[in-house]
Protein backbone atom coordinates (compact mmCIF):
# COMPACT_ATOMS: atom_id res chain seq x y z
CA UNK A 1 0.00 0.00 0.00
CA UNK A 2 2.70 2.74 0.86
CA UNK A 3 4.39 1.84 -2.28
CA UNK A 4 1.42 1.98 -4.82
CA UNK A 5 -0.25 5.43 -5.95
CA UNK A 6 -3.03 4.35 -7.73
CA UNK A 7 -4.44 6.27 -9.93
CA UNK A 8 -8.45 7.32 -10.31
CA UNK A 9 -8.33 4.98 -7.56
CA UNK A 10 -12.34 4.71 -6.82
CA UNK A 11 -14.00 4.78 -3.51
CA UNK A 12 -17.20 4.16 -2.63
CA UNK A 13 -18.11 4.78 1.01
CA UNK A 14 -21.69 3.46 1.72
CA UNK A 15 -23.95 4.49 4.43
CA UNK A 16 -23.02 5.47 8.31
CA UNK A 17 -19.56 7.34 7.15
CA UNK A 18 -18.47 9.68 9.77
CA UNK A 19 -17.01 12.69 7.66
CA UNK A 20 -15.12 15.05 9.07
CA UNK A 21 -14.22 18.40 7.99
CA UNK A 22 -11.37 20.11 9.53
CA UNK A 23 -10.02 23.50 8.73
CA UNK A 24 -7.01 23.10 6.62
CA UNK A 25 -3.56 24.08 7.93
CA UNK A 26 -2.25 22.91 4.45
CA UNK A 27 -2.44 25.87 1.73
CA UNK A 28 -1.75 24.54 -1.56
CA UNK A 29 -0.30 27.20 -4.55
CA UNK A 30 -2.92 27.23 -6.48
CA UNK A 31 -5.90 26.97 -3.98
CA UNK A 32 -5.94 29.20 -0.85
CA UNK A 33 -8.19 26.77 0.80
CA UNK A 34 -7.80 22.60 0.94
CA UNK A 35 -10.91 21.04 2.40
CA UNK A 36 -10.21 17.77 4.71
CA UNK A 37 -12.52 14.84 5.29
CA UNK A 38 -11.78 12.06 7.39
CA UNK A 39 -13.85 9.29 5.90
CA UNK A 40 -14.64 5.90 7.82
CA UNK A 41 -16.17 2.60 6.59
CA UNK A 42 -16.14 0.81 10.05
CA UNK A 43 -13.24 -1.86 9.14
CA UNK A 44 -11.35 -0.22 11.86
CA UNK A 45 -10.84 3.07 14.31
CA UNK A 46 -8.66 4.30 10.64
CA UNK A 47 -9.75 7.22 8.73
CA UNK A 48 -8.58 7.75 5.40
CA UNK A 49 -7.96 11.35 4.91
CA UNK A 50 -9.49 12.68 1.95
CA UNK A 51 -7.37 16.25 0.29
CA UNK A 52 -9.74 18.46 -1.81
CA UNK A 53 -9.89 21.35 -3.22
CA UNK A 54 -12.03 24.43 -2.21
CA UNK A 55 -14.01 24.34 -5.46
CA UNK A 56 -14.91 20.62 -4.08
CA UNK A 57 -16.59 21.94 -0.76
CA UNK A 58 -19.91 21.68 -0.20
CA UNK A 59 -22.03 22.74 2.58
CA UNK A 60 -23.51 19.13 2.53
CA UNK A 61 -20.46 18.02 4.15
CA UNK A 62 -21.08 17.53 7.57
CA UNK A 63 -20.03 15.22 10.33
CA UNK A 64 -21.77 11.81 10.03
CA UNK A 65 -23.20 12.21 6.35
CA UNK A 66 -22.63 9.75 3.85
CA UNK A 67 -20.45 10.23 1.43
CA UNK A 68 -19.27 8.60 -2.78
CA UNK A 69 -15.52 10.13 -3.35
CA UNK A 70 -13.06 9.38 -5.85
CA UNK A 71 -9.63 10.27 -6.30
CA UNK A 72 -5.71 9.29 -6.38
CA UNK A 73 -4.71 7.43 -3.36
CA UNK A 74 -1.89 8.97 -2.46
CA UNK A 75 1.62 9.24 0.28
CA UNK A 76 0.70 11.40 2.73
CA UNK A 77 2.80 13.64 4.20
CA UNK A 78 1.70 13.33 7.77
CA UNK A 79 3.45 11.07 9.84
CA UNK A 80 -0.07 9.37 11.07
CA UNK A 81 -0.95 7.91 7.93
CA UNK A 82 0.44 6.39 5.29
CA UNK A 83 -1.94 7.42 2.62
CA UNK A 84 -4.26 9.92 1.82
CA UNK A 85 -6.79 10.33 -1.07
CA UNK A 86 -6.73 13.38 -3.22
CA UNK A 87 -10.20 13.93 -4.53
CA UNK A 88 -11.38 14.51 -7.78
CA UNK A 89 -15.00 14.35 -6.88
CA UNK A 90 -17.05 14.42 -4.17
CA UNK A 91 -20.55 13.50 -3.59
CA UNK A 92 -22.72 13.52 -0.89
CA UNK A 93 -24.94 10.07 -1.02
CA UNK A 94 -26.93 10.57 2.68
CA UNK A 95 -27.09 14.29 4.37
CA UNK A 96 -26.89 14.30 7.96
CA UNK A 97 -28.28 17.35 9.94
CA UNK A 98 -25.83 18.04 12.28
CA UNK A 99 -28.00 20.25 14.42
CA UNK A 100 -29.97 17.32 15.02
CA UNK A 101 -27.61 14.43 14.76
CA UNK A 102 -26.95 13.02 18.61
CA UNK A 103 -23.43 12.92 18.20
CA UNK A 104 -20.80 16.20 17.59
CA UNK A 105 -17.40 16.18 15.76
CA UNK A 106 -14.67 15.59 18.16
CA UNK A 107 -16.46 15.47 21.40
CA UNK A 108 -16.35 11.74 23.50
CA UNK A 109 -19.45 11.05 24.53
CA UNK A 110 -19.91 8.57 27.77
CA UNK A 111 -21.55 5.23 27.14
CA UNK A 112 -24.39 6.44 29.13
CA UNK A 113 -25.42 9.17 26.98
CA UNK A 114 -24.71 6.99 23.55
CA UNK A 115 -27.07 4.38 24.64
CA UNK A 116 -30.08 6.88 24.56
CA UNK A 117 -29.52 6.35 20.80
CA UNK A 118 -29.11 2.38 19.95
CA UNK A 119 -29.81 2.74 16.09
CA UNK A 120 -27.17 5.28 16.09
CA UNK A 121 -24.83 4.41 18.53
CA UNK A 122 -23.00 1.94 16.35
CA UNK A 123 -21.37 5.48 14.59
CA UNK A 124 -19.97 5.92 17.69
CA UNK A 125 -15.97 5.79 17.66
CA UNK A 126 -16.45 3.80 21.03
CA UNK A 127 -19.48 1.55 20.12
CA UNK A 128 -17.72 0.41 16.75
CA UNK A 129 -14.82 -0.73 18.78
CA UNK A 130 -16.59 -2.31 21.33
CA UNK A 131 -18.78 -4.22 17.89
CA UNK A 132 -15.34 -5.33 16.14
CA UNK A 133 -14.05 -6.92 19.96
CA UNK A 134 -17.51 -8.28 20.04
CA UNK A 135 -17.52 -9.92 16.58
CA UNK A 136 -13.41 -10.88 17.25
CA UNK A 137 -14.28 -12.67 20.70
CA UNK A 138 -17.22 -14.37 18.68
CA UNK A 139 -13.99 -15.97 16.42
CA UNK A 140 -12.36 -16.34 19.47
CA UNK A 141 -14.40 -18.66 21.15
CA UNK A 142 -15.14 -20.81 18.34
CA UNK A 143 -11.53 -20.95 17.49
CA UNK A 144 -10.89 -22.17 20.74
CA UNK A 145 -13.79 -25.23 20.32
CA UNK A 146 -12.70 -26.11 16.76
CA UNK A 147 -9.24 -26.38 17.91
CA UNK A 148 -9.62 -28.33 21.03
CA UNK A 149 -12.19 -30.75 19.17
CA UNK A 150 -15.62 -29.34 20.06
CA UNK A 151 -18.84 -30.57 18.02
CA UNK A 152 -20.85 -27.51 17.52
CA UNK A 153 -24.42 -28.12 18.08
CA UNK A 154 -27.44 -25.41 17.33
CA UNK A 155 -29.30 -25.99 20.25
CA UNK A 156 -33.21 -25.47 19.53
CA UNK A 157 -34.63 -21.67 20.50
CA UNK A 158 -37.84 -22.81 21.30
CA UNK A 159 -37.76 -25.79 23.83
CA UNK A 160 -40.38 -26.93 25.85
CA UNK A 161 -37.73 -27.44 28.57
CA UNK A 162 -37.03 -25.47 31.96
CA UNK A 163 -33.90 -26.36 32.13
CA UNK A 164 -32.52 -23.58 35.60
CA UNK A 165 -36.25 -24.98 36.82
CA UNK A 166 -36.44 -20.83 37.73
CA UNK A 167 -39.50 -20.14 35.97
CA UNK A 168 -37.83 -17.25 34.57
CA UNK A 169 -39.88 -18.61 31.07
CA UNK A 170 -40.95 -16.56 28.56
CA UNK A 171 -43.94 -18.49 26.74
CA UNK A 172 -44.06 -18.66 22.64
CA UNK A 173 -47.56 -18.89 21.26
CA UNK A 174 -48.58 -17.30 17.77
CA UNK A 175 -50.74 -14.39 18.41
CA UNK A 176 -54.18 -14.56 19.67
CA UNK A 177 -53.86 -18.82 19.75
CA UNK A 178 -56.29 -20.58 21.97
CA UNK A 179 -54.46 -23.41 21.96
CA UNK A 180 -50.58 -24.42 22.15
CA UNK A 181 -48.84 -24.48 18.86
CA UNK A 182 -46.74 -27.11 19.64
CA UNK A 183 -49.67 -29.33 21.87
CA UNK A 184 -47.40 -28.31 24.83
CA UNK A 185 -46.31 -24.98 26.16
CA UNK A 186 -43.62 -23.79 24.59
CA UNK A 187 -40.59 -21.31 25.43
CA UNK A 188 -37.95 -19.28 24.53
CA UNK A 189 -34.59 -21.42 25.70
CA UNK A 190 -32.82 -20.41 29.04
CA UNK A 191 -30.12 -22.67 28.33
CA UNK A 192 -29.35 -25.05 25.68
CA UNK A 193 -27.55 -27.57 28.40
CA UNK A 194 -29.99 -30.29 28.46
CA UNK A 195 -29.73 -30.45 24.55
CA UNK A 196 -26.09 -30.54 24.62
CA UNK A 197 -26.39 -33.67 26.90
CA UNK A 198 -27.95 -35.06 24.63
CA UNK A 199 -25.24 -34.75 21.83
CA UNK A 200 -22.53 -35.28 24.47
CA UNK A 201 -23.73 -38.97 24.56
CA UNK A 202 -22.51 -38.87 20.64
CA UNK A 203 -20.01 -36.24 20.42
CA UNK A 204 -18.04 -36.18 23.41
CA UNK A 205 -16.66 -32.69 23.40
CA UNK A 206 -19.73 -30.23 22.22
CA UNK A 207 -20.48 -26.96 22.53
CA UNK A 208 -23.19 -23.70 21.35
CA UNK A 209 -23.05 -20.16 21.20
CA UNK A 210 -26.56 -18.85 20.55
CA UNK A 211 -29.06 -16.03 22.03
CA UNK A 212 -30.63 -17.69 26.13
CA UNK A 213 -34.01 -15.81 27.07
CA UNK A 214 -34.49 -15.18 30.90
CA UNK A 215 -37.56 -13.07 31.43
CA UNK A 216 -35.77 -11.46 34.92
CA UNK A 217 -37.45 -8.45 35.82
CA UNK A 218 -34.31 -6.82 36.86
CA UNK A 219 -32.80 -3.46 35.94
CA UNK A 220 -29.21 -4.50 37.36
CA UNK A 221 -25.87 -4.12 35.10
CA UNK A 222 -25.26 -7.85 34.37
CA UNK A 223 -28.47 -8.54 33.44
CA UNK A 224 -30.36 -9.04 30.06
CA UNK A 225 -33.79 -10.22 28.91
CA UNK A 226 -31.72 -11.38 25.82
CA UNK A 227 -27.92 -12.43 26.32
CA UNK A 228 -25.98 -14.77 24.42
CA UNK A 229 -24.39 -17.81 26.04
CA UNK A 230 -21.45 -19.63 25.62
CA UNK A 231 -22.42 -23.38 26.97
CA UNK A 232 -19.80 -26.55 26.35
CA UNK A 233 -20.38 -30.12 27.69
CA UNK A 234 -17.67 -32.83 28.03
CA UNK A 235 -18.28 -36.29 28.58
CA UNK A 236 -15.69 -38.80 30.06
CA UNK A 237 -14.97 -35.84 33.33
CA UNK A 238 -12.76 -37.49 36.23
CA UNK A 239 -13.44 -34.50 38.30
CA UNK A 240 -14.25 -31.10 38.74
CA UNK A 241 -10.38 -29.98 37.69
CA UNK A 242 -11.84 -31.74 34.26
CA UNK A 243 -14.09 -28.67 34.03
CA UNK A 244 -12.55 -25.54 35.43
CA UNK A 245 -9.67 -26.71 33.35
CA UNK A 246 -11.66 -25.90 29.74
CA UNK A 247 -13.47 -22.92 31.89
CA UNK A 248 -10.03 -21.48 32.33
CA UNK A 249 -8.38 -21.87 29.52
CA UNK A 250 -11.53 -20.70 26.60
CA UNK A 251 -11.18 -17.79 28.69
CA UNK A 252 -7.34 -17.34 28.53
CA UNK A 253 -7.12 -18.10 24.89
CA UNK A 254 -10.35 -15.55 23.85
CA UNK A 255 -8.61 -12.82 25.98
CA UNK A 256 -5.08 -13.40 24.08
CA UNK A 257 -6.93 -13.84 20.64
CA UNK A 258 -8.38 -10.30 21.25
CA UNK A 259 -5.95 -8.53 22.72
CA UNK A 260 -3.66 -9.55 19.97
CA UNK A 261 -6.28 -8.84 17.57
CA UNK A 262 -8.09 -5.71 18.27
CA UNK A 263 -4.99 -3.63 19.85
CA UNK A 264 -6.29 -0.49 18.42
CA UNK A 265 -9.67 -0.73 19.51
CA UNK A 266 -8.60 -2.25 22.82
CA UNK A 267 -6.26 0.76 23.27
CA UNK A 268 -9.14 3.12 22.66
CA UNK A 269 -11.40 1.49 25.26
CA UNK A 270 -8.05 1.35 27.72
CA UNK A 271 -7.54 5.28 26.72
CA UNK A 272 -10.84 6.57 27.03
CA UNK A 273 -13.69 4.98 27.83
CA UNK A 274 -12.22 2.68 30.95
CA UNK A 275 -9.28 3.98 31.89
CA UNK A 276 -7.53 2.15 34.55
CA UNK A 277 -8.71 -1.35 33.38
CA UNK A 278 -6.59 -3.75 32.01
CA UNK A 279 -8.04 -7.23 31.69
CA UNK A 280 -4.21 -8.74 31.27
CA UNK A 281 -3.45 -8.47 34.83
CA UNK A 282 -6.24 -10.80 35.37
CA UNK A 283 -4.28 -13.31 33.70
CA UNK A 284 -0.58 -13.60 34.96
CA UNK A 285 -1.44 -16.92 37.62
CA UNK A 286 -3.90 -19.63 37.08
CA UNK A 287 -7.53 -19.09 38.54
CA UNK A 288 -7.88 -19.58 42.55
CA UNK A 289 -10.17 -22.19 43.68
CA UNK A 290 -12.40 -22.29 46.65
CA UNK A 291 -15.16 -23.95 47.86
CA UNK A 292 -18.50 -22.86 48.92
CA UNK A 293 -17.95 -23.40 52.50
CA UNK A 294 -14.67 -21.87 51.98
CA UNK A 295 -16.39 -18.63 50.60
CA UNK A 296 -19.20 -18.30 53.59
CA UNK A 297 -16.16 -18.17 56.15
CA UNK A 298 -14.36 -15.68 54.11
CA UNK A 299 -17.63 -13.85 54.03
CA UNK A 300 -18.81 -14.08 57.26
CA UNK A 301 -15.33 -12.28 58.47
CA UNK A 302 -16.54 -9.13 57.06
CA UNK A 303 -20.43 -9.76 57.15
CA UNK A 304 -21.33 -6.56 58.41
CA UNK A 305 -20.31 -5.46 55.04
CA UNK A 306 -23.21 -6.83 53.25
CA UNK A 307 -26.71 -6.00 52.92
CA UNK A 308 -27.47 -9.74 52.37
CA UNK A 309 -26.46 -12.91 54.79
CA UNK A 310 -24.12 -14.64 53.78
CA UNK A 311 -24.78 -17.69 56.20
CA UNK A 312 -23.79 -21.19 55.08
CA UNK A 313 -26.91 -22.33 52.86
CA UNK A 314 -27.86 -18.85 51.30
CA UNK A 315 -27.00 -18.43 47.47
CA UNK A 316 -24.36 -15.41 46.73
CA UNK A 317 -25.48 -11.94 45.77
CA UNK A 318 -23.11 -9.93 43.49
CA UNK A 319 -21.62 -8.18 46.50
CA UNK A 320 -20.90 -11.36 47.96
CA UNK A 321 -19.37 -12.22 44.90
CA UNK A 322 -17.62 -9.21 44.25
CA UNK A 323 -15.65 -9.10 47.57
CA UNK A 324 -14.81 -12.78 47.07
CA UNK A 325 -12.62 -11.64 44.08
CA UNK A 326 -11.05 -8.65 45.79
CA UNK A 327 -10.17 -11.03 48.70
CA UNK A 328 -8.54 -13.13 45.77
CA UNK A 329 -6.09 -10.59 44.53
CA UNK A 330 -8.91 -9.19 41.84
CA UNK A 331 -8.38 -12.28 39.75
CA UNK A 332 -11.19 -14.52 38.34
CA UNK A 333 -11.95 -17.16 40.92
CA UNK A 334 -13.52 -20.44 40.89
CA UNK A 335 -16.22 -21.20 43.73
CA UNK A 336 -17.31 -25.23 43.66
CA UNK A 337 -19.56 -27.29 45.87
CA UNK A 338 -22.47 -25.06 46.67
CA UNK A 339 -25.02 -26.60 48.67
CA UNK A 340 -27.41 -29.16 47.15
CA UNK A 341 -30.57 -27.69 47.43
CA UNK A 342 -29.35 -23.98 45.59
CA UNK A 343 -28.72 -26.19 42.50
CA UNK A 344 -30.86 -27.57 39.42
CA UNK A 345 -31.78 -30.99 39.45
CA UNK A 346 -28.96 -31.94 36.91
CA UNK A 347 -26.11 -31.21 39.49
CA UNK A 348 -24.16 -34.11 40.63
CA UNK A 349 -25.03 -35.35 44.31
CA UNK A 350 -21.87 -34.88 46.45
CA UNK A 351 -23.32 -37.20 49.09
CA UNK A 352 -21.53 -35.41 51.87
CA UNK A 353 -22.56 -34.80 55.06
CA UNK A 354 -24.54 -32.35 57.05
CA UNK A 355 -23.73 -29.92 54.78
CA UNK A 356 -25.12 -30.78 51.73
CA UNK A 357 -23.24 -29.76 48.57
CA UNK A 358 -23.26 -30.90 44.76
CA UNK A 359 -20.49 -30.75 42.29
CA UNK A 360 -21.17 -26.92 41.01
CA UNK A 361 -18.93 -24.68 39.89
CA UNK A 362 -18.94 -20.63 39.41
CA UNK A 363 -16.52 -18.85 38.16
CA UNK A 364 -16.86 -14.83 39.41
CA UNK A 365 -14.64 -12.33 37.60
CA UNK A 366 -13.54 -9.17 38.62
CA UNK A 367 -15.59 -5.75 38.42
CA UNK A 368 -18.98 -8.18 37.06
CA UNK A 369 -19.21 -11.18 39.93
CA UNK A 370 -20.78 -14.47 38.19
CA UNK A 371 -19.18 -15.51 34.56
CA UNK A 372 -20.11 -18.59 34.63
CA UNK A 373 -21.95 -21.37 36.09
CA UNK A 374 -21.40 -25.63 35.29
CA UNK A 375 -21.51 -28.98 37.26
CA UNK A 376 -20.96 -32.06 37.00
CA UNK A 377 -23.87 -33.71 35.39
CA UNK A 378 -25.91 -36.29 37.74
CA UNK A 379 -25.09 -40.04 35.76
CA UNK A 380 -26.55 -41.99 37.73
CA UNK A 381 -29.75 -43.11 36.87
CA UNK A 382 -31.34 -44.30 40.48
CA UNK A 383 -29.60 -40.98 41.94
CA UNK A 384 -31.14 -38.60 39.33
CA UNK A 385 -34.32 -40.74 38.68
CA UNK A 386 -34.87 -40.09 43.09
CA UNK A 387 -34.10 -36.34 42.71
CA UNK A 388 -36.56 -35.96 39.72
CA UNK A 389 -39.58 -37.75 41.59
CA UNK A 390 -38.65 -36.04 44.42
CA UNK A 391 -39.24 -32.84 42.13
CA UNK A 392 -42.26 -34.05 40.41
CA UNK A 393 -40.46 -33.76 37.18
CA UNK A 394 -39.95 -37.42 36.64
CA UNK A 395 -42.77 -37.45 33.62
CA UNK A 396 -41.68 -34.58 31.70
CA UNK A 397 -38.00 -35.63 31.71
CA UNK A 398 -38.41 -39.03 31.14
CA UNK A 399 -36.24 -38.74 28.27
CA UNK A 400 -33.12 -37.25 30.14
CA UNK A 401 -33.59 -40.46 32.26
CA UNK A 402 -32.91 -42.57 29.18
CA UNK A 403 -29.40 -40.67 28.33
CA UNK A 404 -28.57 -42.33 31.71
CA UNK A 405 -30.65 -45.64 30.63
CA UNK A 406 -28.70 -45.51 27.12
CA UNK A 407 -24.60 -45.73 27.86
CA UNK A 408 -24.26 -42.66 30.26
CA UNK A 409 -20.59 -41.54 30.99
CA UNK A 410 -19.48 -39.15 33.61
CA UNK A 411 -20.16 -35.65 32.28
CA UNK A 412 -20.19 -32.03 32.79
CA UNK A 413 -20.21 -28.67 31.68
CA UNK A 414 -20.77 -25.25 31.83
CA UNK A 415 -22.56 -21.83 30.50
CA UNK A 416 -20.38 -18.19 30.17
CA UNK A 417 -22.49 -15.09 29.71
CA UNK A 418 -20.79 -13.42 26.63
CA UNK A 419 -21.96 -9.82 27.75
CA UNK A 420 -21.08 -10.60 30.81
CA UNK A 421 -17.28 -11.74 28.98
CA UNK A 422 -17.21 -8.50 27.38
CA UNK A 423 -17.74 -6.23 30.56
CA UNK A 424 -14.95 -7.84 32.23
CA UNK A 425 -12.74 -7.95 29.37
CA UNK A 426 -13.31 -4.22 28.72
CA UNK A 427 -14.33 -3.01 32.21
CA UNK A 428 -17.36 -2.00 31.21
CA UNK A 429 -19.92 -1.29 34.06
CA UNK A 430 -23.46 -1.83 32.31
CA UNK A 431 -24.24 -5.16 30.39
CA UNK A 432 -26.61 -2.54 27.77
CA UNK A 433 -23.45 -1.20 26.74
CA UNK A 434 -21.95 -4.08 25.29
CA UNK A 435 -24.77 -5.78 23.24
CA UNK A 436 -26.09 -4.22 20.10
CA UNK A 437 -29.67 -3.57 20.99
CA UNK A 438 -30.54 -4.57 24.69
CA UNK A 439 -33.55 -6.40 25.92
CA UNK A 440 -34.35 -6.08 29.19
CA UNK A 441 -37.40 -5.35 31.43
CA UNK A 442 -39.45 -2.44 29.99
CA UNK A 443 -37.47 -2.10 27.35
CA UNK A 444 -37.57 -3.38 23.70
CA UNK A 445 -36.89 -0.64 21.44
CA UNK A 446 -36.46 -1.17 17.86
O1 LIG B 1 -25.59 -19.86 35.74
P1 LIG B 1 -26.52 -20.09 34.60
O2 LIG B 1 -27.97 -19.88 34.88
O3 LIG B 1 -26.22 -21.56 34.11
C1 LIG B 1 -26.93 -22.22 33.17
O4 LIG B 1 -27.84 -21.79 32.49
C2 LIG B 1 -26.38 -23.59 32.91
N1 LIG B 1 -27.46 -24.41 32.38
C3 LIG B 1 -25.24 -23.49 31.93
C4 LIG B 1 -24.60 -24.80 31.63
O5 LIG B 1 -24.11 -25.45 32.53
N2 LIG B 1 -24.62 -25.21 30.37
O6 LIG B 1 -26.12 -19.16 33.39
C5 LIG B 1 -24.81 -19.22 32.86
C6 LIG B 1 -24.24 -17.81 32.72
C7 LIG B 1 -24.17 -17.05 34.02
O7 LIG B 1 -23.02 -17.39 34.77
C8 LIG B 1 -24.14 -15.61 33.54
O8 LIG B 1 -22.84 -15.21 33.14
C9 LIG B 1 -25.01 -15.67 32.30
O9 LIG B 1 -25.09 -17.02 31.89
N3 LIG B 1 -26.36 -15.15 32.58
C10 LIG B 1 -26.81 -13.96 32.17
N4 LIG B 1 -26.24 -12.98 31.46
C11 LIG B 1 -26.97 -11.88 31.20
N5 LIG B 1 -28.27 -11.72 31.58
C12 LIG B 1 -28.88 -12.68 32.29
N6 LIG B 1 -30.15 -12.51 32.63
C13 LIG B 1 -28.15 -13.86 32.61
N7 LIG B 1 -28.45 -15.00 33.28
C14 LIG B 1 -27.36 -15.77 33.24
MG1 LIG C 1 -25.66 -19.30 37.72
Amino acid sequence: WDQCILEHFFMMFLLFLKVVVIKSNFISRAQKVNVFLHVNDGSSLQSLQVVAGAELNDPLLTFGSAVEVSGILQESPHEKQPLELQADSIRVIGECDPVDFPFKVKKRHGLEYIRQFPHLRCRTNAFSSLLRIRSEATSAIHSYFKDNGFVQIHTPIITSNDCEGAGELFQVEPAGADEHFFSVPAFLTVSGQLHLEATAGAFSKVYTFGPTFRAENSQSRRHLAEFYMVEAEISFTQSMEDLTKVMEDMFRSATEHVLARCVEDVDLFHRHVTPGHRVNSMLKKSFPVITYTEAVDILTRSSEQFAFPSDWGCDLKTEHEKYLVKHCGNVPVFVTDYPYDLKPFYARDNQDGPRHTAAAVDLLVPGVGELCGGSLREERLSVLRARLEQLGLEDAYSWYLDLRRFGSAPHGGFGLGFERYLQCLLGVDNIKDVIPFPRFSRSCLL
